[in-house]
């Protein structure tokens, strides 16, 4: 029986140093030491011995047990700390690596040109107002003194919005100006107000011009503006926006909505006025178009033009864009090359 318990020891020690994963030392466990495993048919065994063998053999059996017990227990922890330390070393993160970048979006630089302007007029008092793009032919034209068949018509390319029931009326704006007439009808004087949005032409697109474009209108209207007041609100823009030594140019320009209408130049802040190609060998860079308010606007919202006056002046941040940061083709702006529009973080 001693003899049959060291072979079952030597077999069971060999056959335990031979396993390398958890469900083998199972099924090792269960062959020896489980209820009708080997050590246990030799312990059911020690009853059949003499009185006088069974002690001895009982605790060589015992203690054949508890070898196999411990040995079993430090086998699985030894597997169970190798499975763990391949987990780990699988699952391991080099966190000395440097990460991926994450794409952040930005404002699109007319966005941050529209911001800018916004800014600085709000400095001055102006509030900010929005409009439809989709616009009605009167806003657009009617009430800015344009009646249909006006050969200053001809100066906005319009788009017009289909419509069978409506031919005619509805269209892209070709302008912000229609706003003057939306804020005047639902505000009373004193107005400061500017006016940044979208606005469409049927436009042959070339370097300067674009289908669809932004324009920045504004508008103040109280008792006793002048065109004074007119040109030193510009002024302070011009030179917040370009610098305190741009110089200002109003030279007369036709709008049927302003009497007296200007165009709005800077002098040209790369030549500084002796001429170059960006400013076309002229020394100034038009920037916008302006004029006080026509008295027929004010009267066909209601306010009395023998009271009120105001002035008005409409923009386009691109070109303001072009000249800030010298960009030559307008076409660049609305191309989607995320090489040109991430310049502007
Ligand atoms: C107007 O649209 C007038 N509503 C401006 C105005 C407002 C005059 C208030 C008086 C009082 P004009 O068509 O010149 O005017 O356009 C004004 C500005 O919009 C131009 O100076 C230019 O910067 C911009 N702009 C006009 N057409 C285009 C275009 N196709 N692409 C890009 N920018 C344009």
């Amino acid at each position: 029986m001693i003899d049959r318990l060291e072979a079952l020891k030597a077999r069971a020690l060999e056959e335990l140093a031979q396993i390398g994963d958890v469900p083998d030392l199972e099924s090792w466990r269960v062959r020896y030491l489980g209820k009708r495993g080997a050590l246990t048919q030799v312990l059911r065994g020690v009853g059949t011995l003499a009185p006088t063998d069974r002690p001895v053999v009982g605790q060589i059996a015992n203690e054949l047990k508890a070898t196999l017990e411990r040995e079993l227990a430090d086998k699985r922890a030894g597997l169970e700390a190798a499975a763990r330390a391949q987990e780990i070393e699988r699952e391991r993160v080099d966190v000395t690596l440097p990460g991926r970048p994450i794409a952040l979006g930005q404002k699109h630089v007319v966005t941050q040109v529209v911001d800018e302007i916004a800014d600085i007029f709000r400095g001055m008092g102006f509030q900010i107002a929005v409009g439809p793009e989709v616009e009605w032919d009167y806003y657009n034209f009617e009430a800015l003194n344009i009646p249909k068949d006006h050969p200053a018509r001809d100066r906005w390319d319009t788009l017009y919005v289909g419509g069978q029931s409506r031919p005619g009326e509805v269209l892209l704006r070709t302008h912000t100006s229609p706003n003057q007439v939306r804020v005047m009808e639902k505000t009373r004087p004193p107005v400061r107000v500017i006016v940044p949005g979208k606005c469409y032409r049927y436009e042959a697109v070339d370097a300067t011009h674009e289908w669809m474009f932004y324009q920045v209108e504004g508008l103040a209207v109280d008792e006793s503006l002048t065109m004074a007041d007119m040109k030193g609100t510009l002024t302070a823009f011009v030179h917040r926006m370009f610098g305190p030594e741009r110089r200002l140019r109003l030279r007369c320009d036709y709008f049927p909505f302003v009497e007296p209408g200007a165009e709005v130049a800077i002098d040209c802040h790369v030549c500084h006025g002796a001429g170059c190609t960006l400013c076309k060998q002229t020394g100034w860079i038009e920037i916008m178009g302006a004029g006080m308010v026509h008295p027929k606007v004010l009267e066909g919202v209601g306010y009395d033009p023998s009271v009120y006056s105001g002035f008005a002046f409409g923009m386009g941040p691109e070109r303001i864009a072009m000249l800030k940061y010298g960009i030559d083709d307008i076409r660049l702006f609305y191309g989607n090359d995320l090489r040109f529009l991430r310049q502007w973080k």
